[in-house]
């Protein structure tokens, strides 16, 4: 298979330039300012005039299979990959998310189970550590050698995935020695529960009790704790999902003083606000994620401090559940906000509410053209051990490429999306650009808003 793109202007995250771009089988083999069809016998051919070239986008906050707050996920690879594609996500990075009892080994193989053969996209996992012991530490040196380079720790869901601090520490120290990133989230779990008791005893059991029992001073907190045993043991950290301002200035001196440590907010946090899970007849519940979307006040900050570099990229936290089925655990008449399962789904639309609300085409947009690459793919692919293979458009990179349709104009729309979840957080949202073609590995997988590819196309990245 071979394809060729013509006409486009290619952006990397430190690059700009127009030129046509070849791909022979899964790989980008030219790159030239004119290439006639003829020369290389291309195949197929695609008309990128008056649009942008981009290197594939990528996810690396994903969760798909999920055993969580006694229900699962309700996405399949199938249905979230070909979600990811159609919204110009072309890796995903999904959580590996055990519980304490089970083994480690085999927590990534059921896991990697559900991916095999189904995915339209590439795919890799960070390695969820739920618990630490001899066992358990053998079997990460294991899967880390397999390829699996990154862990990942809750501080917070106290009883399910979280960690104690032994474990924490023993985490880190493992993870210095096998130079791997260790990716957190960070909420401190015995605030949490004592906030949601103390809500509950005052009969506050709605969804809009949520972000309450969770306020930024928890985040905070949560940040300070995994930084501080970051600087103890000198390991490389990530912060998943940080949703405001007390949590990023919470990391800011620990950067200063040199700990490596990376930050990620996600699309809901930039886009949605507290008052969406303050909505009536229980649609707030739709809006409960952990931590909570914040106050309006806290999105400035964090569209500054994603252009100044103190956020890294922009994920998801992908987290789907039904609202009929799921998310009404917590419903009246027994209404309990903490039986809500946490998540929203949002891997479909990542990118273009990232390009709507960011303009990075436009002078006045809050983020230029590079840096809208770079948080939404290339830091993502230097972190976690992708680069070059995935987040540039360079000669012998992965034909992974989005093809940029700056003036498209639509609106988002549950009954349209591939997200198998029956409402959508984002109903009823403008939105401008999308991806007009997409490729993975070569093959074209979406057009214009619809799936074209292979279900089983994607393949597990091993770093
Ligand atoms: O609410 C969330 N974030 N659900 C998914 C699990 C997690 O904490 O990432
Ligand atoms: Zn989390
Ligand atoms: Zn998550």
């Amino acid at each position: 298979m071979s394809l060729l793109i013509r006409g486009g202007t290619v952006v990397n995250a430190d690059s700009m330039f127009k030129a046509d771009v070849f791909c022979e089988g899964e790989t980008i083999t030219r790159i030239a300012s004119r290439i006639e069809p003829t020369d290389v016998n291309a195949e197929e051919v695609i008309d990128a005039a008056g649009k942008y070239v981009f290197p594939g986008f990528i996810d690396p906050h994903v969760h798909i299979y999920l055993p969580f707050m006694g229900t699962y996920a309700k996405d399949t690879y199938e249905t979230a990959s070909k979600a990811a594609v159609v919204g110009g996500t072309t890796t995903l990075i999904e959580m590996v998310c055990p519980a304490r009892t089970d083994e480690p080994e085999e927590a990534l193989a059921l896991w990697a189970g559900k991916a095999e053969g189904k995915s339209a996209c590439d795919y890799t996992f960070h390695m969820g550590v739920t618990r630490y012991d001899d066992s358990a530490e053998a079997q990460l040196r294991k899967i880390v050698e397999d390829g699996i380079k990154s862990f990942k720790v809750f501080l917070a869901y106290k009883g399910a995935f979280g960690v104690t601090d032994d474990e924490l520490y023993a985490t880190l120290k493992l993870a210095k020695e096998l130079g791997v990133v260790v990716t957190a989230h960070c909420e401190n779990a015995d605030l949490v529960a004592a906030l949601q008791a103390k809500l509950l005893a005052e009969g506050k059991t709605g969804p809009e009790w949520h972000e309450p029992s969770r306020p930024p001073r928890v985040e905070a907190e949560g940040v300070h704790h995994f930084c501080t045993f970051l600087e103890l043991t000198g390991a490389s950290g990530y912060i998943v999902h940080t949703s405001c301002r007390d949590a990023v200035e919470a990391a800011l001196p620990f950067r200063a003083r040199g700990v490596d440590v990376d930050l990620e907010t996600v699309i809901p946090y930039l886009t949605l606000d507290s008052s969406y899970a303050e909505r009536g007849d229980f649609e707030g519940a739709k809006y409960v994620m952990s931590p909570p979307i914040r106050a309006a006040e806290h999105q400035p900050y964090l569209w500054n401090a994603l252009k100044a570099g103190h956020l890294s990229t922009v994920a998801t936290d992908h987290a789907p559940f039904d609202f009929v089925g799921q998310k009404d655990m917590g419903k009246p008449p027994q209404g309990d906000f903490t039986k809500i399962p946490n998540g929203i789904p949002s891997v479909e639309h990542r990118v273009t509410l990232l390009w709507t609300k960011a303009r990075p085409d436009n002078i006045n947009g809050v983020l230029d053209l590079h840096r809208f690459v770079d948080v939404a793919s290339t830091h993502a692919a230097k972190r976690f051990g992708l680069f070059p293979r995935k987040g540039v458009v360079q000669l012998g990179a992965d034909a992974d490429l989005v093809v940029w349709d700056a003036d498209h104009r639509g609106t988002i729309r549950a009954a349209d999306h591939y997200m198998n979840t029956d409402y959508d957080g984002f109903e009823g949202f403008e939105i401008t650009g999308r991806p007009a073609a997409v490729t993975v590995r070569g093959s074209v997988v979406a057009r214009d808003g619809r799936f074209v590819g292979t279900v089983g196309h994607g393949g597990l990245l091993r770093r």
